[in-house]
């Protein structure tokens, strides 16, 4: 019998991923931003890194996975869904990259190490720029592809959902 879900190492990683990157973009954006550079700022920026570092680790294992395990059988519409997926995980590392970049050209790998301060102010750095771009961006993709998903389950009542582990019954298959 063919299985219609992605195997359970697959939907865990599916859900860890969301959970921290939709963390990481809520605290991102309303703590981490809002806060001046001052010592209090260092431990706030280093949870924010190892949780940033996780999240791309975890698109890496995700995509490798792949290979030993392969997505369920597609559903309708699945091109639009692949690049939908693809542009999600290319987001999620470019956000740890250009997070990298910025920590390691402004100096503040130091200062999470414990040894330095912070720079004045991130904003002068490119880097800085396009981890806000790139969340802004991720922002905009995650909203789409939950609609995709509750367009799929609720109007195409495909049960996509269930292909990550939400509710019973086998996805990809119309009533
Ligand atoms: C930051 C949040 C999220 C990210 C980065 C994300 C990313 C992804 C990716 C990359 C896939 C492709 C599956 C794979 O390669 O393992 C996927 C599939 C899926 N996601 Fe999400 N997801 C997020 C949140 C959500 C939420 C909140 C929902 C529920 C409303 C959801 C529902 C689904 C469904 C139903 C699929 C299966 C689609 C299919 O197989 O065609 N995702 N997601
Ligand atoms: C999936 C991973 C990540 C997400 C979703 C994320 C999200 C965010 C968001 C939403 C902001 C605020 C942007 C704004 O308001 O314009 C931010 C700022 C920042 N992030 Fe990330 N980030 C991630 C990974 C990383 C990594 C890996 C690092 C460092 C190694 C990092 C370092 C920073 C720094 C230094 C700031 C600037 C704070 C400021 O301007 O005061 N991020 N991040």
């Amino acid at each position: 019998m063919q299985d219609f879900r992605y195997r359970a190492p697959q939907i865990a990683i599916h859900w860890l991923v969301a959970a921290v990157v939709l963390f990481l973009l809520a605290t991102g954006m309303l703590v981490l931003a809002e806060l001046p550079n001052n010592a209090q700022k260092v431990g706030n920026l280093r949870i924010h890194m190892i949780l940033g570092g996780l999240a791309a680790l975890l698109v890496v294992a995700r995509i490798a996975l792949r290979r030993r395990l392969p997505p369920p059988p597609p559903v309708q519409g699945e091109t639009l869904g692949w690049l939908g997926h693809l542009a999600l995980n290319l987001v999620v590392l470019l956000l740890a990259f250009s997070g990298a970049l910025l920590v390691l050209q402004s100096g503040a790998l130091d200062a999470v190490l414990g040894n330095g301060v912070l720079p004045e102010d991130f904003k002068q750095f490119l880097p800085r720029k396009i981890h806000g771009l790139a969340a802004r961006a991720a922002i905009g993709l995650v909203g789409l592809h939950v609609l995709a998903a509750l367009y799929h389950q609720l109007i195409v009542k495909d049960r996509l959902l269930f292909r990550v582990g939400l509710g019973f019954g086998k996805a990809g298959q119309s009533q």
